[in-house]
C-alpha cells in the first residue's frame, strides 16, 4: 500500500473487498424516515464506496444486497430494494462505457421477475469484456450456493470432489477469494455470506451505519487490513 499526500493506492495483496451493507432502516429510523428510505440512500452510498474502492486501485469488490432470507421483509420493503435494483442496472447500462465495470450477480436469479432477470443478463452480458469486477450477491446465501456448487459437480457425474472443485462451481468462481470482509451496522456476523470463500479473509466490524460509511472510513478499513499479518495457518 502506498500513501501519497493522504492519497490511498493499495496493492496485489488486496485485490477485493467485499462489503455486508448492513443499518440501512436504523439510519432511517433514526431521521424519522420510513426503512425504505435508508436502502435508498444505501443504494447511493453503494455507488460511492464502489467507486472509491476502484479508485484507489481494489479490483474487485462483492456487496451482499438481498439474501435468501430478506424476502421474510415485509413487501412494500422488499419491492422497494428490487425498484431500487432495476433503476441502478438501467444505469448500470446507461453508464457502462464511463465506468468500464464487470458485473456478476451472485445468488439464485430464477426466482426474481423476468423484467429483472432480463435487465440483470443483459447488464453481465454487455459488460463482460471489463476487468473490474462488481459482485453483487442477491436473492443470495452461502449455503444454498455450497448446495448448488454441489448440485453442478453430481450432474458431471463427479465421484470424488476437491476443494478446487467446489470452488469452481461457486458463483464466485471467476475471482479469488475475498481478501477483506467488510460489516457496517454493529453486529459481528457473516449471516450467509460468503461461508467457503471466508477461510482465510480478514473480518472488519464497524459501528458505521452503512449510508455513513465515507471514503475515510474505507482509507481506515484499508490501513488496518494492511497492518494485519496474514499468516494462512503457518508460522
Ligand atoms: C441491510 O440493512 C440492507 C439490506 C438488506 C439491503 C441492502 C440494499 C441496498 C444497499 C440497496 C440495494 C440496491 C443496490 C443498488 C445494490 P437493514 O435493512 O438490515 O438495516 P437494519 O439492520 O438497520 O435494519
Amino acid at each position: 500500500m502506498a500513501e501519497i499526500d493522504n492519497k490511498i493506492k493499495v496493492d496485489e495483496r488486496l485485490r477485493h473487498i467485499a462489503f455486508i451493507m448492513d443499518g440501512n432502516g436504523r439510519w432511517a429510523q433514526k431521521r424519522m424516515m420510513p426503512r425504505t428510505y435508508g436502502h435508498k440512500v444505501g443504494a447511493e452510498n453503494f455507488r460511492r464506496v464502489v467507486e472509491y474502492c476502484n479508485e484507489i486501485g481494489i479490483k474487485i469488490v462483492t456487496v451482499y444486497a438481498f439474501s435468501t432470507e430478506n424476502w421474510g421483509r415485509p413487501r412494500g420493503e422488499v419491492e422497494a430494494i428490487m425498484d431500487l435494483l432495476s433503476g441502478y442496472l438501467d444505469k448500470c447500462e446507461r453508464e457502462m462505457e464511463e465506468h468500464k465495470i464487470k458485473y456478476n450477480f451472485l445468488g439464485d436469479m430464477s426466482v426474481l421477475t423476468d423484467e429483472l432477470r432480463e435487465k440483470i443478463e443483459r447488464v453481465e452480458k454487455l459488460s463482460s469484456g471489463y476487468d473490474i469486477n462488481l459482485n453483487i450477491a442477491l436473492n443470495y446465501g452461502s449455503r444454498a450456493e455450497i448446495a448448488h456448487a454441489f448440485s453442478v459437480l453430481a450432474k458431471k457425474g463427479l465421484k470424488e470432489i476437491s476443494e478446487d472443485d467446489i470452488s469452481g462451481a461457486l458463483y464466485t468462481s471467476h475471482c479469488p477469494d475475498p481478501d477483506i470482509i467488510v460489516r457496517t451496522g454493529g453486529d459481528i456476523r457473516l449471516s450467509n455470506f460468503l461461508l467457503w470463500q471466508a477461510q482465510y479473509s480478514e473480518f472488519y466490524f464497524t459501528d458505521v451505519l452503512w449510508p455513513d460509511l465515507s471514503s475515510e472510513n474505507i482509507d481506515e478499513i484499508v490501513r488496518e487490513f494492511y497492518r494485519r499479518k496474514r499468516k494462512y495457518g503457518k508460522v
